[in-house]
């Protein structure tokens, strides 16, 4: 059987249970941050586990030209075109996973990536593109496809948060899917004025309090918080977070409401993807045994790479990040004169925020030979930093779960974090104590400041210049175990309860 199969590989002797994901990206073709990535890894690890996985997708043409269709699954009259919707059943070339194309060219075929054109503006009808998304994963949810419906639709941030709201709409004797909905990031909230709700064409009562409006708007992701069965988040750590005013973007208050349907389950690692053993973008492939060996030659070439100088008994920090303040790069910024000071040199891959991407060109220019600096998305150079760094920075200010640290760690390159989401619930301080456990894998800093984040830099390399402590931390570090099948476990566990609550276990 093909080792990315996603055919459901059967270890109970009942039906598998049919889940439906209604996500927004899908690497390789589709993606801007780790959206991207979960979409493809997680939905294999829930068929691993014995599900049966389907995903609903929109058609932007990376995903027609990439994959081949399998049958029209259904025609959609929706709110948004006169014509019908197609919803074309694909094959995904390499995974051989099915997916539900929303075929409208209209709103998925143009230059640009899949929120924002060329210029990187906002679309102007982001709220029809992404409500006919979750319009046609509710239609799905509800039996559109006669040949197969889903006994969970798994819809993933604001892109698809109208589907558990689309389903509520529907007429409440039909057969429908149970619902979660996943918060990858409440920072991004898909708000729209009010005066696009009639477009929407759902029923006027879903505009209040108890509904998606908020503060006057429409949102997106208030609908799916709102309307779905069950909620969780990308780690236990910004699960609770988010329930606070500080971390909760508004939306505590319903979270606190809802805290016993928020569950926090941490995101994987894709090792087919992410192996320094098999990781065909390093100068040399390397284990836990020959890391020192496999990451020194990563080191070199990347210094050569970025024009660094080859001093490589000084450590080298890496960054790779969307270039913003969530992810503290501006406290990355201001600690770059300090960096070079104590004589380390800096890798960093990043796009983003316009100052912050010129600040970097600046502080590169500034420290020729010390600090590198590649403005822009580039998958094989995000590799080889992942593996030629001895440190990554990810100072964010907040972090729901954070993918980029659990790359370093299993390449045995230590993270700098700061105590936030999924990097609280990841990475373990090297404090003394922890050391001698040999628990430790990185280093952890409380306050938001670049002091602070100085502080632990100077923690960083000391530690750097005691070989055996930080051979018992690479050692720790690429041995944690923080694959999908765990997180896939946890999924259909929540499934399982779900069902049953719902009094409709799994049919036999
Ligand atoms: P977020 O989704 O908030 O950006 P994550 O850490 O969950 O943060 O995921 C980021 C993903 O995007 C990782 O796979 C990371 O390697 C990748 N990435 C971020 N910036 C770049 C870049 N400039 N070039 C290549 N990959 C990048
Ligand atoms: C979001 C979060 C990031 C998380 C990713 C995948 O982009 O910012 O922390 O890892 O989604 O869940």
């Amino acid at each position: 059987m093909n080792r990315r199969s996603f055919a459901a590989q059967r270890k109970r002797p009942e039906r598998p249970m049919r889940v439906l994901h209604a996500v927004a990206e899908l690497y390789p073709w589709v993606k801007t941050g780790g959206l991207g990535d979960v979409a493809s890894a997680l939905p294999l690890a829930l068929a691993r586990e014995g599900a049966e996985l389907r995903l609903v997708l929109p058609g932007y043409s990376a995903f027609l030209d990439a994959f081949a269709g399998v049958r029209d699954a259904a025609r959609l009259k929706t709110p948004f075109a006169a014509e019908r919707v197609r919803l074309l059943l694909a094959r995904l070339p390499q995974e051989g996973g099915l997916a539900y194309l929303v075929d409208h060219p209209p709103f998925y075929d143009r230059p640009g990536g899949p929120y924002h054109d060329q210029e990187g503006r906002l679309f102007a009808d982001n709220h029809r593109r992404f409500a006919l998304l979750g319009y046609a994963a509710a239609a799905l949810a509800a039996g559109a496809d006669r040949e197969w419906r889903p006994q969970i639709l798994h819809a993933h941030d604001w892109h698809a948060g109208l589907a558990p709201a689309y389903l509520a709409a529907r007429p409440s004797g039909e057969e429908k899917a149970a619902t979660l909905f996943t918060v990858h990031n409440l920072a991004y909230q898909g708000l729209f004025p009010a005066a696009i709700f009639p477009e929407l064409q759902l029923p006027p009562a879903f505009f209040a309090l108890d509904g998606l409006e908020f503060f006057g708007q429409v949102s997106f992701l208030k609908a799916g918080l709102f309307y779905a069965d069950r909620l969780s988040t990308v780690s236990p750590t910004y699960a609770r977070e988010i329930e606070t005013p500080r971390f909760g973007a508004g939306l505590d208050g319903l979270l606190r409401a809802r805290a016993r349907h928020l569950t926090g389950i941490l995101n994987g690692l894709d090792p087919e993807i992410w192996d320094p053993a098999r990781d065909p973008n390093l100068p040399q492939n390397y284990g836990v045994e020959d890391a020192p060996a496999g990451k020194r030659a990563a080191k070199l070439a990347l210094l050569r790479r970025f024009g660094l100088e080859e001093r490589e008994r000084q450590p080298l920090f890496g960054v790779v990040s969307r270039l913003i303040t969530q992810k503290g790069m501006d406290l990355v910024l201001e600690s770059v004169p300090h960096l070079v000071a104590r004589g380390t040199a800096l890798a960093l891959l990043g796009t983003g925020d316009g100052d912050l991407e010129e600040g970097f060109r600046a502080a590169a220019r500034a420290a020729l030979g010390r600090v590198g600096v590649e403005i822009g998305y580039d998958e094989a150079l995000s590799h080889r930093i992942i593996a030629g760094a001895d440190i990554l920075l990810m100072p964010s200010r907040f972090e729901p779960c954070g993918l980029t640290q659990l790359y370093a760690l299993h390449y045995g390159t230590l993270p700098l974090v700061r105590r936030v989401g999924g990097l609280a619930d990841t990475v373990v301080d090297a404090a003394p104590e922890a050391i001698a456990r040999g628990a430790a894998t990185g280093f952890i800093f409380d306050d938001e400041t670049s002091d602070a984040l100085r502080a632990a830099i100077d923690r960083a390399i000391l530690l750097f210049r005691k070989p055996e402590a930080r051979r018992v931390m690479m050692r720790r570090a690429m041995t944690r175990d923080f694959t999908w099948a765990q997180s896939a476990r946890q999924y259909l566990a929540l499934f399982r309860e779900l069902l049953e609550e719902r009094g409709r276990s799994a049919p036999a």
